[in-house]
């Protein structure tokens, strides 16, 4: 297994924050990014020589361009790419639903990953006509359901810009891939929520959904594998779950 460098986004909580531990642990270098800075120095308190960290706002493109072209040299090529920042905002039918939740859930789970990824692609990886790109999706953006409308939306047209750069970055020997989880507690349904504890604490209840560790393990798998293999899309369900809404519950 050769080192890489590999860039994470959304990396203060969750699936990134799971995935840049485990990632670290392998041996590869970590850019470890997100906006709470106190998350990320919890990340670098043991392995600090291996991880750098970033802090900016996806969704503020000048910041994007700004901080990924301040990667030193040490980190640098990048490699590696999860574009993992999002959230789900809110959970309502259309015409209950708020504006600027619908802003948040498009401006960071679309735009913010394009923005990330356009920066890496032009300065890291066509130069070197190599890298990979994983981008955290969701269940949501392969079955649409009710009240998930927009956040639905954000993560097919995710799908969408998916599998267009698959075949744009083709020539260019860059390979790009989608993962898509089901139920994983993080705090995804926090933030979805708003802070209601025992709202989010509704969606996890009396089932055993994926852990954040879960899916790390599959994204370290997918940069892992030789050269050779790109795994394109991958599903991952917890065991009581077969789509986006049918759960077996105890
Ligand atoms: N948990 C699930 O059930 C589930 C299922 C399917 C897909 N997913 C997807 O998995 C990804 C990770 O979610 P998670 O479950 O790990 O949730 P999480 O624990 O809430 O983590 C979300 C991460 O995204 C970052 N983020 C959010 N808005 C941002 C912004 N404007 N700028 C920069 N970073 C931002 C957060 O960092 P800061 O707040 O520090 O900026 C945080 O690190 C998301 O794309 C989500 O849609 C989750």
């Amino acid at each position: 297994m050769s080192n890489k460098n590999i860039l994470i986004t959304g990396a203060t909580s969750g699936i990134g924050f799971a995935a840049a531990q485990l990632l670290a642990k392998q041996g590869h270098q970590i850019i470890a990014c997100g906006r709470r800075q106190e998350r990320l120095n919890k990340l670098i308190q043991n392995i600090d020589n291996q991880i750098y960290t970033l802090n900016f706002d996806v969704r503020d493109r000048s910041q994007v361009y700004d901080a990924i072209q301040k990667i030193p040299a040490a980190f640098r090529p990048i490699d590696v790419l999860v574009n993992n920042a999002g959230n789900a905002h809110g959970l309502a039918p259309v015409h209950e639903g708020s504006e600027e939740d619908w802003d948040a859930m498009l401006d960071i789970n679309v735009k913010g990953a394009l923005y990330v990824a356009k920066a890496i692609i032009k300065q890291d990886m066509i130069p070197q006509n190599h890298g990979h790109i994983i981008h955290v999706g969701s269940i949501a953006g392969k079955q649409a359901y009710a009240n998930g409308n927009v956040y639905c939306a954000s993560k097919f047209a995710l799908d969408a810009i998916i599998q267009s750069m698959r075949l744009e970055l083709l020539p260019h020997g860059i390979k790009v891939s989608g993962i898509h989880p089901g139920l994983v507690e993080t705090e995804f349904s926090m933030v979805r929520f708003k802070g209601d504890k025992l709202r989010a604490s509704k969606v996890y209840e009396n089932i055993e959904p994926l852990q954040a560790e879960d899916i790390a393990q599959t994204i370290a798998f997918m940069i892992n594998s030789p050269e050779h293999v790109n795994i394109a899309d991958v599903v991952v369900f917890p065991k009581c779950q077969a789509d986006a809404i049918t759960v077996k519950r105890n």
